[in-house]
């Protein structure tokens, strides 16, 4: 591989070091007219979703929650979260901003015993289960090597989704059970269909591009169809629709630090989020090397390798014209154009580091987009009489809409059985 340069790390490569990151405070204040304007836009639009029902979910592989953030975002009444979760600080994060979820730690360990005390809580009292989940895609992705798939350590985990719906059915015959689960675009089309027929349904593609700034093409299998409306139209592939929604855009300075800037007379978009690694050696065929320029190879470098190397091209990445430099998004501005509140993620963690906010942006490289899945759950609520019309896609990019602390407005509904986490917490 080509080596670059040694080179002044800010001036001639424009990438900010993560020293000087640390000093610069990570979250900054989004532009408060834009997002009243999405307020209004959204409210005046956001059909009156029924109090009535009561909802269980489960949200299998829940990271950093973007489900729970999406059922917020459109006023879901949830009776009980079950949040299932390996990783200490994406279960730090909603615990500390879903207090009264129902954890469990690893879905391997979802068992009878676990079935039981969701069912001592709900039954009875429950109309809905919705269970929901993106599995891990490591091996299923394009960006990582291997021919495992389906059958690779982690991508495995997705057969524990069709199992936990089938499960669900025999604990709670009475009610309904929906699913919904994501998984990325670039799987082999053989993964796709073992996918496709492991839950009987027929994915959507739907890509965050419509949304945000940034890429996300993602696929969706619910348990419900879509209803039509003029502000989407599906392109029919062979064994997968896509999705193309008309979404009110909305200006870069939304999301962009005072002072910085996206490249003026842009159209490009961001690439997708992804996790972030360092690593002494890029991995083996990186994604998108042939094409990178001498500039964008340089910086990746400098980054210890840790993102795609096309994340470096100048065309997207953020400039500061005084400064004369670039860098990529940090950690608010990614949560912003994922759909989270600023300074979401930190709340997985007590200080922040260099290390914590690379653990943040990888939670931001695994999430689902929530202005998306919001929407998608919005066709749920039409089908099942939660809400007469479908609510306007630009809904889940409501930022700064929600009281905090969330949870005191969300409700649990505190009729006959109260929840606390200790008593729920499975050790
Ligand atoms: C693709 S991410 C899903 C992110 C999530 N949808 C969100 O909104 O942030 C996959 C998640 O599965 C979790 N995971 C991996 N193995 C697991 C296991 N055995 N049990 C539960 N979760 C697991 C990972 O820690 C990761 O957060």
């Amino acid at each position: 591989m080509h080596r670059p340069l040694v080179v002044d790390r800010v001036y001639l490569t424009g990438l900010t070091p993560l020293g000087e990151q640390k000093s610069e405070p990570e979250a900054h204040s989004v532009n408060h007219g834009l997002t009243e304007i999405y307020r209004a836009v959204a409210q005046s639009k956001i059909p009156a979703i029924s109090k009535q029902k009561r909802a269980l979910i489960i949200s299998v592989f829940d990271g950093i929650g973007a489900l729970r953030v999406a059922l917020n975002r459109l006023q879901v009444p949830v009776y009980l979260y079950v949040s299932v979760e390996l990783d200490k600080a994406g279960r730090r994060c909603m615990r500390r901003w879903w207090p009264g979820l129902f954890e469990c730690t690893d879905v391997e360990k979802f068992d009878e015993g676990v079935w039981k005390q969701i069912k001592d809580r709900c039954v009875g009292v429950i109309d809905t289960v919705l269970i929901g989940g993106g599995s891990p895609c490591q091996n299923l992705s394009v960006l990582n090597t291997g021919p495992k798939h389906l059958k690779g350590d982690r991508s495995k985990l997705f057969w524990h989704f069709p199992r936990l719906v089938k499960e669900a059915k025999i604990y709670f015959p009475d009610v309904e059970i929906h699913f919904v689960l994501e998984n990325v675009m670039s799987m082999t089309p053989t993964s796709r269909r073992m996918i496709s027929a492991a839950l009987s349904s027929r994915p959507w593609l739907l890509d965050g591009r419509w949304f945000t700034h940034c890429r996300r093409p993602r696929l969706f299998w619910t348990s419900w169809p879509l209803q039509p409306h003029e502000c989407f139209h599906i392109i029919a592939h062979e064994d997968y629709d896509e999705l193309v929604v008309r979404v009110q855009t909305f200006d870069h300075s939304v999301w962009v630090k005072e002072g910085w800037q996206w490249p003026a007379d842009n159209a490009e978009l961001l690439p997708t989020l992804t996790r972030v690694v360092r690593r002494k050696h890029p991995l083996k065929d990186p994604a998108g090397l042939a094409q990178a320029s001498f500039g964008a190879i340089e910086r990746w470098e400098l980054d210890d390798f840790s993102r795609q190397v096309y994340n470096y091209e100048d065309r997207v990445m953020l400039f500061n014209p005084l400064a004369g430099a670039r860098r990529l998004p940090n950690v608010t501005e990614c949560e912003i154009l994922m759909g989270f509140d600023a300074n979401y993620t930190l709340g997985g963690f007590k200080k922040i580091t260099g290390r914590v906010l690379d653990e943040c942006r990888s939670f931001l490289g695994n999430t689902f987009c929530v202005p998306v899945v919001t929407w998608i759950l919005s066709h749920w609520l039409v089908r099942f009489k939660y809400a007469e019309e479908l609510c306007p896609p630009e809904t889940g990019l409501n930022l700064l809409s929600l009281p905090k602390p969330w949870s005191e407005q969300d409700l649990f509904c505190k009729r006959s059985h109260p929840v606390s986490t200790r008593e729920c917490q499975l050790v």
